[in-house]
């Protein structure tokens, strides 16, 4: 089979179209027929890991060395990218009860990646589900990574409807679902991003925006339930005057200075830090299938590449261009 493997760390050109074996299914696992992978954040800091200095790190430093010895200190350990997925299935394990050959599924695969060839093989009770009915392949491999992230988090900080929501990074991955889930759960929601984004943001569900590159939405005047920073790009302190009394400063990228907030501000004052980790499970990605059939998340595709372009979409997302999704597509037989 066709996949884009990559042996050494560096920019998009290390990612080469090469002749691979086609993965056999063990007893338990299913072989999807892969039609569509995006290419998300994980996917461009995987490939030039090396890069990323302790200073560049967007989790707590110890977590540094730990991380990097297992995506590969020198070299990838794991040559094929791609950790989100939409396919078909082709053969099952003699014990796989969930799923059948001909099924249509999503899935996300986390670090183990692998997704960006033509075949891969899942245990069945990974993070895999039904497809929702009415999204194209393209569509439903772009929700995972960002929707299952962000409902986990938006958890954590018990969401609720009424709350005023600001997300700060609103327009990427995790944040275009934390937009469109804080809607669903009711909250009035703001989000933030910059000029090129800012009818994206519109388009899924957000009551305001605000384009950081002309204001500074802690200088607005406005107080929020919850303020959900992404990337991480705002400070508590400064945040802290536009969160109401007993508000939330959620993180999803954070370091050591933002888990000692969380613990003074545990013990301290009525406004939280709260740094999370999200832990993804299955019934979450069948919630959020039947969010999407319910029409209550929809993905924006921004640009298609076959496999062999993969490079070219690595480039295309690096740049900071994207407005909406970039999708890896793969053709089988005429069939896409
Ligand atoms: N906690 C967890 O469990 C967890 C899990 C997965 C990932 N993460 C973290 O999440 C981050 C990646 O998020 P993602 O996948 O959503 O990334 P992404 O798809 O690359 O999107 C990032 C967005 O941030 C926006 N941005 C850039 N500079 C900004 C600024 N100064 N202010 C506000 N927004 C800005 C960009 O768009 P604009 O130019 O339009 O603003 C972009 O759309 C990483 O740091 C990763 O470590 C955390």
């Amino acid at each position: 089979m066709k996949a884009i493997v990559y042996q050494k760390y560096g920019s998009p050109n290390v990612l080469q179209l090469k002749e691979v074996a086609k993965p056999i299914p063990k007893d338990n696992e299913i072989l999807i027929r892969i039609y569509a992978t995006p290419v998300n954040y994980g996917d461009i800091t995987t490939r030039n890991f090396r890069k990323i200095s302790p200073r560049k790190f967007t989790m707590p430093l110890p977590l540094w060395l730990p991380v990097r010895i297992m995506f590969g200190f020198r070299k990838p350990r794991k040559k094929i990218l791609g950790s989100e997925l939409a396919g078909e299935v082709e053969a099952v394990g003699k014990d796989v009860k969930l799923f059948k050959k001909g099924d249509q599924v999503f899935g996300y695969r986390g670090m183990s990646m692998g997704a960006n060839a033509e075949y891969l093989c899942m245990p069945e009770d990974e993070l895999v589900a039904i497809k929702p009915a009415n999204m194209t392949y393209e569509e439903a491999a772009a929700v995972p990574y960002g929707a299952l992230t962000a409902l986990n988090l938006l958890r954590k900080v018990n969401i609720q409807s009424g709350q005023k929501v600001l997300i700060n990074g609103a327009s990427g991955g995790i944040g275009s679902h934390a937009v469109q889930l804080a809607k669903y759960f009711g909250a009035e929601v703001t989000g933030v991003c910059s000029t090129p984004r800012l009818e994206l943001v519109k388009s899924l569900g957000a009551d305001k925006v605000i384009d950081y590159t002309k204001e500074d939405f802690t200088k607005s005047g406005e107080a929020y339930d919850l303020i959900f920073d992404i990337l991480g790009k705002s400070s508590f302190s400064r945040c802290k005057r536009s969160l109401k009394k007993n508000g939330r400063y959620l993180l999803a990228s954070f370091g050591m200075r933002q888990l000692f907030q969380m613990l003074w501000t545990k013990i301290k004052g009525s406004k939280k830090v709260i740094c999370a980790m999200s832990s993804e499970r299955t019934e979450d990605l069948i919630f959020i299938k039947e969010l999407i059939e319910a029409g209550k998340i929809k993905s924006v595709i921004d640009r298609r590449y076959p496999l062999e372009q993969t490079a070219e979409a690595h480039r295309y997302v690096e740049k900071g261009l994207k407005k909406g999704h970039v999708v890896i597509t793969l053709k089988h037989n005429n069939k896409t």
